[in-house]
């Protein structure tokens, strides 16, 4: 059966042509870009509507405590490290965030990456100055290069193409990985990374005998461990370049609804969220479960209003509120946003972002944030939940599978010297797999007094 689309509805895709748009590139030659624009537009969808569904409804278990999210990868994903290599060590420290988690709190976890897609970057200036040299500032690899030079940063509509094909074989690879065996449950100790020695790889080779215990013990009961063997893992990325998402977007032939198709999930940058923008009239027209990350500066009625646009029906797991105020003003602020939220009656999934809200440039000119800080805006955001009875639903982090030195802290206890050592961030500093894993078992602490 399929259903026939209602014209209006397609129509309305193209709506937020008209309206204002933040955070768009100059593209140099427009017809280049409709050119491109058609191309992605018969290109096959990248994940399905049915997929998208699924992971609306385990959103909203989310959003009831029945579920938690965790959302991770990094900042700015480029072409040149879409590599096997670099897709299986995000891929495997996600995995082990989520069975830490999974484990520690008896909780289903909803695993997503900020991943096969992740390219496009809001900036706060629209071009760069270097010794009196001013070029187009670097919007993700899904726009212009990095290198500092006229022909790397003019905008080049061909990179849509290149982000497409690079998000299709990132998300081969994770499809593969995640239900052809390596997210097996059964493997749980081959995605250990690191030396034991270090306390939270030592902590993770316990529980992971501890793991296989309990599965050996199953299998000898005659339990079924089919469901040990493969994972759901979903791929988000910020919906910020709408000349990619709109041919990306595509009409369900079940439902003649639009999807779009270039991941499950979507979310709304803080910069981008105004409620007549382009963006959240585009992205109120898809079926995906949405993300709106929300500042310190939001007030209630800001997020009513982002209610009464994304989710007027008050569909649970349609709308993540995604929030990132910072460890100093997390405990201040997130009431009177959660209460108000709450009094309205429609269900959201609250998420922290604790990595958004804490940047600070180091004494030897990094941008960096402290572990500390990090994991105190984690904790703020829980006894905010825990005192008004609502519920924190997941966490939303900018990681990386390697050892890179980037943000300060964590037990390895990477200091300002120390982040000369690797750091290879393009835009923000990502917690590394060891801090990675530290957050997990902090947070299992949190869950259990959840
Ligand atoms: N399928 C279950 C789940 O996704 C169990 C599972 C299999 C799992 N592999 C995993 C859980 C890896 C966490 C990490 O929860
Ligand atoms: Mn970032």
């Amino acid at each position: 059966m399929s259903v026939e689309p209602d014209p209006r509805v397609v129509a309305g895709l193209d709506v937020w042509e008209s309206l204002p748009v933040g955070q768009q590139p100059q593209w140099p030659d427009a017809s280049e870009v409709r050119r491109v624009r058609d191309r992605l537009a018969g290109l096959p969808p990248l994940v399905f509507a049915g997929e998208a569904d699924a992971l609306r409804a385990q959103l909203a278990a989310a959003s009831r405590g029945d579920a938690f999210v965790l959302q991770g990868g990094d900042c700015a994903e480029t072409f040149a490290e879409a590599t096997a290599d670099n897709i299986r060590n995000k891929i495997k420290t996600i995995l082990q965030m989520a069975v830490v988690l999974t484990y520690g709190a008896s909780l289903p976890v909803v695993k997503m990456g900020r991943m096969a897609g992740q390219y496009a970057k809001p900036r706060s200036s629209d071009v760069e100055t270097r010794d009196g040299v001013t070029l187009p500032a670097f919007r993700g690899d899904i726009i212009n290069g990095f290198e500092f030079t006229p022909e790397a940063r003019t905008p080049d509509p061909d990179r849509l193409l290149e982000a497409y094909h690079t998000s299709a074989s990132t998300l081969n690879l994770i499809r593969a990985f995640t239900t052809g065996g390596f997210a097996s449950l059964l493997r749980v100790h081959e995605w250990n990374r690191g030396f034991t020695a270090n306390p939270a790889y030592s902590r993770y080779e316990q529980l992971a005998a501890e793991i296989d215990r309990a599965i050996r013990f199953m299998s000898a009961c005659g339990a079924d461990v089919d469901a040990l063997r493969a994972v759901d893992f979903y791929s988000a990325h910020e919906g910020l370049l709408l000349d990619y998402e709109r041919p990306l977007t595509r009409i369900d032939s079940r439902t003649g609804l639009p999807y779009d198709c270039s991941a499950h999930f979507l979310w709304i940058g803080e910069r981008t969220r105004q409620l007549d923008s382009a963006h959240v009239d585009f992205f109120s027209r898809v079926q995906n479960p949405l993300g709106v990350k929300l500042g310190p500066t939001t007030t209630g009625d800001d997020a009513i209003a982002l209610m009464d646009r994304l989710n007027p029906t008050g569909e649970a797991g349609r709308l993540t509120f995604v929030t990132r105020m910072g460890a100093g003003k997390v405990r201040d602020l997130l009431p009177a946003l959660v209460e108000k939220v709450t009094a309205d009656g429609r269900p959201v999934t609250w998420v922290c972002d604790p990595m958004h809200g804490n940047g600070i440039t180091s004494a030897s000119g990094y941008k960096t944030r402290r572990f500390s800080d990090v994991m105190d805006e984690v904790a703020g955001f829980f006894e905010v939940h825990r005192a008004l009875g609502t519920v924190p639903g997941g966490l939303h982090v900018e990681l990386t599978g390697d050892d890179v030195t980037e943000v300060l802290g964590g037990t390895e206890e990477i200091d300002d010297e120390g982040l000369a050592r690797r750091y290879e961030t393009l835009v923000d500093p990502r917690l590394n797999h060891q801090q990675s894993l530290e957050m997990a078992f902090q947070v299992v602490e949190l869950l259990r007094r959840a």
